[in-house]
């Protein structure tokens, strides 16, 4: 598997003339993405936005997120971060069996971690500016790779991240036509210290912070091409199968 080497967390690579745009703000890896790239010093503001915050954004809702990139109509966009997901609730966890497989879950499960990624790539890629480096980066997962499955479960989150991972690759094609130093990808951010992984975070697995996931992903960010464009990496820069 090819990989792509880590730059730094700095963000040399994307002009310092725009807005950095995270959605999935309230979340642990949305909000460690906040810090670093305000930190950074590389934006003139860093947008978040979430369900419970300032700029509120429930990306089921297509009016919403219409109305979210309207509110942004004129900024220079030069990096969106999708930090949201959905994986388990109160009354939701994921699938051990076919036994399991719920309709209505399912289709939730589809409609945050699949079709509202793909309202935010219709109504925010537009919204990058036609020259120098910008990046829309989503957060897929592992497990929604199909050639990387080899213990099954988790039926409506594996299908809606690889779901996911096809619209990215729509996208990034689509986007490549006229917007040449642009660039939409896929990315697993590895094991995460984060609600989402709490209940299944066993011991021995690498599980690292929020902080350090979100560095280590602006550092591949930092290095990514437009000719990795519509790519599936991980936060060691790594291409994973499909
Ligand atoms: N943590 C890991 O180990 C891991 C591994 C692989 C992939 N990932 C992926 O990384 C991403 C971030 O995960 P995380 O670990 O940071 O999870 P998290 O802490 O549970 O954060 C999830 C975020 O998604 C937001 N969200 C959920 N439904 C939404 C909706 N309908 N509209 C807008 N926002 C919504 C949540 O907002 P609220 O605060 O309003 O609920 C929260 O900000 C997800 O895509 C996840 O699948 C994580």
């Amino acid at each position: 598997m090819s990989q792509i080497i880590p730059a730094s967390a700095h963000l040399e690579s994307v002009p310092d003339d725009g807005i950095a745009v995270v959605i999935g703000a309230t979340g642990g890896i949305g909000g460690a993405f906040v810090r670093a790239l305000e930190k950074s010093r590389r934006f003139a503001r860093v947008v978040a936005a979430g369900r419970s915050n300032e700029h509120r954004l429930d990306i089921r809702d297509p009016d919403a997120v219409a109305a979210f990139a309207e509110s942004l109509a004129g900024e220079r966009v030069r990096l969106v971060i999708d930090a949201t997901g959905f994986l388990h609730d109160e009354t939701r966890m994921p699938e051990k069996s076919w036994r399991d497989i719920n309709a209505q879950d399912m289709a939730y499960s589809y409609a945050v971690n699949a079709i509202g990624p793909a309202l935010l790539m219709q109504h925010l890629l537009p919204l990058l500016p036609r020259e120098g480096k910008s990046a829309f980066v989503t957060l897929s997962a592992k497990v929604g790779s199909i050639g990387d499955n080899r213990i099954g479960g988790w039926y409506a989150y594996r299908a809606a991240k690889a779901a996911l991972n096809q619209i990215v690759r729509c996208a990034a094609i689509e986007l490549g036509r006229r917007w040449r130093e642009a660039i939409c990808v896929a990315m697993h951010p590895g094991t995460v210290h984060t609600p989402l992984t709490q209940p299944f975070a066993k011991n021995g697995l690498n599980v690292r912070e929020p902080d350090e996931a979100a560095a280590e992903m602006l550092a591949v960010i930092d290095a990514l091409t437009a000719e990795e464009s519509g790519g599936f990496f991980d936060y060691r820069g790594e291409r994973l199968p499909w």
